[in-house]
């Protein structure tokens, strides 16, 4: 069974496949008829133990444009409170003849766990501070749109870096692509051994976004921080959080990203993820046509290596 459980498993080719399924998903959905019935035999389950907002609702649209049959999970409502497993909880849901599975959980290494122990496509819509490989996908994406290719592009992803499964599938995926990439952030949110991944390392924003024809703003994660690794969110803002004065002040013009959800004021402010360089929402939208190339691809069973 193919999975798609992390970028690290992904060929550059294999991305490529993912894209361009993608801009093609993209017209459709742009149509009045937003349908197609691709995955009209098929039934997905969706199981989050996190909270989510865009990947949750951009799998489900996803799944709904492809006609597939959707049921939804929230572990807060479940019986997992009443102590069932995970792998309890899937089997349960897969014997009702449900064919793949999308889950986020709060643990590193679970999509990977759950595709080792249960019958199943599994998609990883995010495992705890480990990958978020969808993520990527759609980041990747929409630089490509807006800047027409990735090869030989400089991004910069900034903030909590020690804390992201974005900025992990966000390195992994640019790299394969081509890009290069600089982590900005204080010394205490990037964690040491990132050199081991080729990426340049920096503590001086400023330089960054000089540096970059693309930034990536990361939230900064108050659910996973220790206040060891962070003293202070004012202090964040004033030396890690961009804003239009600094913006303006660049010598030349970058495209800016977030992954949402943002913290206004804190890593970004307001004037700059909304102005006309911000490319958040475009994100958003793209988020819905590159899970319905990851889902048509995985259910089709092309051989496009997304095993572990
Ligand atoms: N970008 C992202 O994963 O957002 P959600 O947590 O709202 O899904």
């Amino acid at each position: 069974v193919n999975h798609l459980l992390g970028i690290k498993y992904l060929q550059s080719e294999d991305i490529e496949l993912i894209f361009q399924t993608a801009a093609q998903f993209k017209e459709v959905i742009n149509r009045p008829i937003k349908k197609v019935p691709s995955l009209r035999d098929i039934t997905v389950a969706n199981l989050f133990f996190e909270n989510s907002t865009r990947t949750r609702l951009s799998f489900e649209l996803a799944e709904k444009r492809l006609s597939a049959d959707v049921v939804n999970f929230s572990a807060a409502s479940s019986s997992v409170s009443k102590g069932e497993t995970l792998i309890d909880t899937v089997n349960n849901i897969l014997s009702m003849k449900v064919d793949m599975v999308v889950m986020r959980h709060p643990k590193p290494g679970a999509a990977y766990f759950l595709s080792q122990h249960v019958d199943s496509i599994i998609v990883n819509a995010g495992d705890g501070a480990h990958e978020h490989p969808t993520q990527a996908l759609l980041d990747s994406f929409s630089i490509r749109e807006r800047l027409g290719d990735l090869a030989g592009k400089k991004i910069a992803i900034v903030g909590d870096i020690l804390h992201s499964r974005v900025a992990l599938s966000n390195i992994l995926c640019l790299q394969k692509m081509g890009a290069e990439v600089e982590v900005c952030g204080p010394s205490t949110l990037i964690p040491k051994h990132i050199h081991s991944l080729g990426v340049r390392v920096s503590h001086d924003l400023r330089k960054s976004l000089e540096w970059c024809d693309v930034a990536n703003m990361l939230r900064v994660q108050h659910e996973r921080q220790d206040l060891k690794y962070f003293p202070s969110i004012r202090e964040y803002t004033q030396r890690y959080g961009i804003d239009k004065a600094l913006l303006d002040d660049l010598q030349h013009k970058i495209v800016i990203m977030h992954p949402g959800p943002i913290n206004r004021g804190v890593e970004i402010s307001t004037e700059v993820a909304d102005s006309d360089q911000s490319i958040i929402l475009n994100q958003v939208e793209n988020g819905v046509a590159i899970r319905m190339a990851v889902l048509y691809l995985l259910a089709a069973k092309k051989k496009i290596s997304f095993s572990a």
